[in-house]
């Protein structure tokens, strides 16, 4: 039997398409029903959408159009288990149709298979936590790492001088001491190393691509807070020698307090240019300068913002900014701040552009 033009067009289409009538029974669907719901057409076809797919969500969504009669719905996401198919996850959007042929209401269901996706985003979250706890463990062992080693070299000094005047006594205790010491720098080194967190290598980045790639993950964060995202890339920004998960979790952490300035939503500007051949810097340097329209920061909490375990967020650990002065000055660079309380901030991240001999040629 020949297809008509509209058939043949809803059958190439991505997406499960339903249309139902009054009593929510299935009138018409296309080809791509068969792959989502493992049914072929004829199955799905005349029965009742309960029978075909069992969710009430989606039942309330299309009696809800038929109701009203012109709305469209919003999507709604559907964690289906579908007979040897496994469990899936899929966007449904529901519309009335009006046609002047049919004289009752009808109701148009699109389905799309988001499983992929969202799976993707999970993924993305996971390695978001695991970069965090990475960055955690980095800063404790090096916040706490540091002191321990004045602690150690200090008591050895005592000990030394303790030994000098003859006094034995504490020679049991300070080795006590140490080996405490000694067994907290095992434990920080191993929670590094189990995070993952060991510094990696410097390699050829693009700056172009990580920011774009990072502006688009928290596009959607940024949506739901109502934050539009403006970016100005300079043309021809050479790659430059970086540790690229470094660079990355810098400018993430950097985005995150951007958006977390403006919890009433704003703007987020991102521009990145080289250093002006004939300024004080140097022409070799890539500045990035993230700008938003919050809250600002005042001068008296400017002294102390790049301080590890500094925030004013009650859910913040405060280590975000300190990981970023730390990364960018390892780097060879450094990151620099500007703001006006109520009006904005605007951080400044200066990297040099180490470029290899090969490259350079
Ligand atoms: N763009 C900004 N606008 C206004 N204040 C900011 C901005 N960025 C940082 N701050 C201030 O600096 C403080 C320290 O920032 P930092 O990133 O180190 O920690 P945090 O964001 O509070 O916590 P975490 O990074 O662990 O989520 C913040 O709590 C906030 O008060
Ligand atoms: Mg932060």
């Amino acid at each position: 039997m020949s297809k008509h033009l509209h058939e043949v067009i809803l059958d190439v289409l991505p997406h499960a398409v339903l249309v139902l009538d009054e009593e929510l029974r299935v009138v018409m669907c296309n080809l791509g029903c068969e792959s989502l719901l493992l049914k072929s057409v004829g199955e799905i076809k005349g029965k009742e959408l309960s029978k075909i797919i069992s969710h009430k969500d989606l039942q309330d969504q299309a009696r809800g159009v038929l109701q009203n009669r012109e709305a469209t719905t919003k999507s709604v996401e559907l964690h289906l288990d579908i007979e040897k198919g496994g469990s899936k996850i899929l966007r449904a959007t529901a519309t009335t149709l009006h046609t002047e042929d049919v004289k009752s209401s009808l109701c148009l269901i699109v389905l799309e298979d988001i499983t992929q996706q969202v799976q993707l985003e999970e993924q993305l979250m996971q390695s978001e936590k695991l970069a965090g706890m990475g960055l955690l463990a980095r800063s404790i062992a090096h916040e706490v790492g540091n002191p321990l080693s004045i602690i150690a070299s200090t008591l050895q000094y005592i000990e030394n001088a303790l030994v000098d005047t003859g006094n034995q006594n504490f020679r049991e205790p300070v080795q006590i001491i140490m080996d405490n010491i000694h067994q907290m720098h095992t434990l920080l080194r191993s929670l590094s190393d189990f995070t993952g967190s060991k510094q990696s290598q410097f390699e050829s980045c693009d700056l172009n691509r990580i920011l774009s790639q990072l502006l688009t993950f928290i596009s959607r964060e940024a949506e739901l807070h109502n934050v539009s995202i403006h970016q100005e890339f300079d043309e021809g920004i050479p790659s430059c020698q970086a540790r690229s998960g470094e660079i990355k979790q810098l400018f993430l952490n950097l985005f995150k307090n951007a958006i977390e300035a403006m919890p009433q939503g704003g703007k987020l500007c991102v521009k990145m240019h080289l250093a002006p051949k004939d300024g004080a810097r140097n022409p070799d340097e890539v500045l990035v300068e993230i700008s938003d329209t919050g809250k600002g920061i005042s001068k008296a909490d400017m002294q102390y913002i790049f301080r590890s375990f500094y925030s004013t967020n009650p859910k913040g650990t405060g280590l975000g900014l300190s990981f970023c002065r730390r990364v960018a000055e390892e780097h060879g660079g450094e990151i620099s701040v500007k703001s006006q309380v109520g009006k904005g901030t605007t951080f400044i991240v200066t990297l040099p552009i180490r470029q290899r001999k090969e490259e350079q040629a």
